[in-house]
């Protein structure tokens, strides 16, 4: 048995596709949690590809006594992941030409000042710590920009971010153990305080409008009526967000994969072409949003499986990203397949909005770091740090040697 990545750094244990296994069953019900794994790639599709049947909406499954004084109704309002259509297509519309690739593309030069800023700041000293001096930052300036709050906030939001992901147990639907509900409520301490946050900045937009994604959505309409307060709160807080947490994981986890494939990292320094597909593949094999949740609206058969209606999915996308019916050898890092047709970015209606924000920065920094380092190594003693929530694959801590 060949050594893996994850077997090396001790990744989450729980991720057995990333150690070079396929499921027994690829729709299996976990009886003691209380929903349902979906490990295929087919079956994903089918899932991601069909809102009609599994909805978004995953709140209304939530125990009522594991979120006691919590309003589900409020905090899941203008959240676009959580949206089913025909609403989840009006509200995406709000802010999808704010991320059409062209506007995306003329971000380039501000996201390689940034890139230059971050690395300036890190200074010569023959070490990074890439997460802090480049991953975390990068994205989350550019999405803070894009908002029109402060980008230098972000110690403040990572504060309350990782309170947000400090889970290391998987969620549950039945049994509430008390670390479980402690682990939600620190959760929704971090919740509460960016929401709080992002609400100073919408009302201050009412009365001092600006040119900003936040002052948009304050002014946006729907079928001819304004967004709620909570809505654009809740909208805003999904960008900022999704908008950095997991561009932070992709930068980690593709200079981790090069670390892992010397070979690769070589070839894409004298051929900078592949810096695409490498990010891609980086994806693929790492991926950062490992699973999405969906709700059966009815009673239905996959994968061999029947499910009943009103029971909670939870679709493995980063398991789907190494079926070997769709890659072949799926525990191979190749930049070079083709097609990849990974699920990183999810499928169908609520495919990534910013997937091509993401790969813009992914190239730059990678352009950049071979630019400025001619090697970046992983430290012996000094191991890469993981996110602990199982629902993420990604470094949260990467120190390198640059060589
Ligand atoms: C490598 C980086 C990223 C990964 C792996 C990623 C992954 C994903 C995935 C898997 C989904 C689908 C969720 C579902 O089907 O339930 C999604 C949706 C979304 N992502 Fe990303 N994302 C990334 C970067 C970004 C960035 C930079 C933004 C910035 C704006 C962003 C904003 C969103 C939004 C708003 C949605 C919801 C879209 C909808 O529901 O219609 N993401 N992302």
């Amino acid at each position: 048995m060949t050594t893996t990545l994850a077997d090396t750094w001790g990744l989450h244990e729980s991720q057995f596709w990333l150690r070079g296994k396929q499921p027994a069953e690829r729709v299996r019900h976990a009886a003691d949690l209380g929903f349902w794994n979906v490990y295929g790639h087919p079956e994903a599709e089918e899932i991601l590809r069909d809102p009609g049947t599994y909805s978004s909406d995953t709140t209304r499954l939530v125990p009522k006594e594991l979120l006691e004084d919590v309003d589900l109704a409020a905090m899941s309002a203008g959240n676009l992941l959580q949206l089913d259509p025909p609403l989840h297509n009006k509200m995406r519309k709000l802010v999808s030409r704010a991320f059409t690739p062209k506007v995306v593309a003329d971000l380039e030069p501000r996201i390689a000042a940034v890139t230059t800023e971050m690395l300036d700041e890190a200074g010569g000293s023959g070490r990074l710590e890439l997460v802090e001096d480049l991953a975390y930052p990068l994205p989350v300036i550019v999405i803070a920009e894009l908002l029109g709050v402060p980008a230098s906030d972000r110690h403040l939001f990572k504060g309350w971010v990782d309170k947000l992901l400090n889970a290391s147990e998987q969620f549950s639907l039945k049994e509430q153990s008390e670390e479980n509900q402690a682990s939600v409520k620190k959760s929704l301490e971090g919740q509460k305080a960016l929401v709080e946050y992002l609400g100073e900045h919408v009302d201050e937009r009412r009365t001092r409008p600006r040119d900003d994604l936040l002052t948009k959505l304050v002014e946006a309409e729907l079928d001819g009526e304004k967004l709620t307060r909570n809505e654009v709160v809740n909208f805003a807080n999904v960008l900022l967000l999704a908008g950095h947490i997991t561009t932070t994981m992709l930068l980690g986890n593709a200079v981790l994969c090069l670390d892992t494939h010397p070979e690769w990292d070589e070839r894409a320094r004298a051929d900078r072409a592949l810096v695409p597909p490498l990010i891609e593949e980086s994806l693929r094999y790492l991926s950062p949003f490992a699973a999405v949740a969906r709700t059966t609206n009815r009673e239905v058969q996959l994968g061999g499986a029947t499910i009943p209606a009103e029971q909670m999915l939870m679709v493995w996308v980063a398991a789907a990203n190494r079926d070997e019916r769709v890659f072949a050898e799926p525990d191979t890092f190749n930049p070079l397949r083709d097609p990849n047709p990974h699920l990183a970015f999810g499928r169908g209606i609520h495919f990534c909005i910013g997937a091509p924000l993401a790969r813009l920065e992914g190239r730059v920094a990678l352009n950049t770091l071979f630019d400025r380092y001619p090697a970046l190594r992983t430290i012996p003693g000094e191991p890469p740090k993981f996110q602990v929530n199982p629902n993420m694959t990604g470094v949260r801590e990467l120190p390198l040697t640059t060589g």
